[in-house]
């Protein structure tokens, strides 16, 4: 089978990867126009609201990736929570505003921590979370004239803010069935100890001790499986992935968001893991008759992203970057390229926000991740900045929770 993985970032590279343990692969950056492929697997979340499955299907082409329909779950952050409502999803308590006065005072009679989103998509960078209810409101001001994030911030949502450690669980759909994958866990943000701006993700695990089938089975019967049903009753044959963004709370999971392709970095986890033919699986969900159930090695997998200087604001883009091959000598090490291209001379360079996702399997999160920064070592560029703590607690020996639930770890 050849497979054309449209995108260009971390993700997509771990998806070609994986796909090529089994199929011939092909990439396109961004239009896979003129590219003839038995299977087109689409990455990124703006080709997919931009309606690029519904081409290539208006073509006859087999595709892994919501059409314009079903990607506004992700485009549309006013949307996805009205979907979440009619499915009777556990969700955020919530209110959309494009005015600055009621968004004001809706934020008001709230209690901490505040939570103002952009109704539109903002490379996972449009949501504050904040103790501070000026800090809110000046957020909620900016986002309204478009100051901050342009139209996509011109309608604001603001949540309830819920506490609680946080999991990814992505479901492979097609169309009427979702099945899950192995859950993840992601670190958005950018500083140590889960602190600064929000980011697109700066590291992540799987597998997540806490998270054994039966919570992954309680997320698929309350969230993914009505969510998709409620698709199904607004006529949205939703093929691909739907990722749950998910809080676990003292009252269970909420979801916390919705996107409509393949985490990143989750997936730079997750594939890794898969131990059958991805290719025939995701052909088989583009094509809406999904057989297979997916199985994943016992071994952990640890990514740890390194982010070029200035991100998640800007990003400092042309620096050369040296020692990807030392970090790929490291046992279970592979470099997925982000940010990263080829410039003239051969040498990688940077070229965008997250560069490299530095990425190792191990026996368990621990060796996994003890080789992740063995491999991080090597590498530099020009105010590479990194956490030195993903999968930190979940490597840390004797907790408690991790010797509990071991036998049912994914
Ligand atoms: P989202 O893009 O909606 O997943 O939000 C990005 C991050 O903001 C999430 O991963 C959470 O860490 C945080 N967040 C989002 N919504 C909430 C909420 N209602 N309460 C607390 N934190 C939230
Ligand atoms: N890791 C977060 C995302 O893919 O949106």
């Amino acid at each position: 089978m050849k497979v054309c993985v449209v995108g260009g970032g971390g993700r997509e590279h771990a998806l070609a990867h994986v796909l090529a343990r089994t199929a011939e692969v092909v990439r396109a950056r961004a239009d896979p126009s003129g590219i003839d492929a038995d299977l087109y697997v689409i990455g990124p979340e703006q080709p997919l609201v931009d309606g690029l499955a519904d081409r290539l299907r208006s073509e006859g082409r087999l595709v892994f990736g919501p059409g314009a329909d079903g990607a506004r779950l992700e485009g549309s952050k006013v949307w996805m929570k009205q979907v979440l409502h009619d499915a009777g999803v556990p969700t955020a308590r919530h209110g959309a505003f494009d005015r600055e006065e009621p968004a004001v005072r809706f934020l008001r009679s709230l209690a901490a921590p505040y939570v103002v989103k952009t109704d539109g998509l903002a490379a996972g960078k449009g949501v504050l979370v904040t103790e501070s209810v000026d800090e809110a409101v000046d957020d909620v001001r900016s986002k309204l004239v478009g100051a901050s994030f342009g139209d996509a911030g011109r309608t604001v949502v603001i949540e309830e803010g819920l506490r609680g450690p946080e999991l990814s669980v992505l479901a492979v759909c097609d169309g009427r069935r979702a099945v899950p994958l192995a859950p993840a866990r992601d670190h958005k943000r950018l500083g140590e100890g889960d602190t600064g701006p929000n980011t697109g993700g700066m590291g992540a695990y799987s597998p997540v001790a806490e998270a054994g089938p039966e919570l992954v089975e309680e997320v698929v019967e309350r969230a993914v499986a009505p969510t998709l049903a409620a698709l199904q009753r607004l006529d949205v044959d939703y093929r691909g992935v739907l990722y749950a963004g998910l809080m676990l709370t003292a009252e269970g999971p909420k979801v916390l968001e919705y996107n409509v392709r393949f985490g990143d970095p989750e997936a730079q986890v997750v594939l890794p893991r898969y131990a059958g033919d991805l290719a025939a699986f995701l052909a088989e969900a583009a094509a809406g008759h999904l057989t297979t159930e997916p199985t994943f090695i016992d071994d952990a997998c640890v990514t740890v992203v390194l982010a070029a200087c200035g991100y998640p604001v800007s990003a400092q883009t042309g620096d050369p970057i040296s020692g990807v091959e030392e970090a790929e000598a490291v046992p279970g090490v592979t470099v997925f390229h982000a940010g990263a291209e080829r410039g003239a001379d051969g040498g990688l360079m940077t070229v965008g926000g997250r560069v490299l996702d530095v990425t190792a399997l191990g026996a368990d999160v621990g060796e996994a991740r003890r080789r992740a920064y063995r491999a991080v070592d090597h590498i530099s560029f020009s105010g590479m900045q990194y956490r030195g703590d993903i999968a930190a607690s979940a490597a840390a020996p004797g907790r408690p929770e991790t010797a509990k639930t071991a036998e049912v770890m994914w």
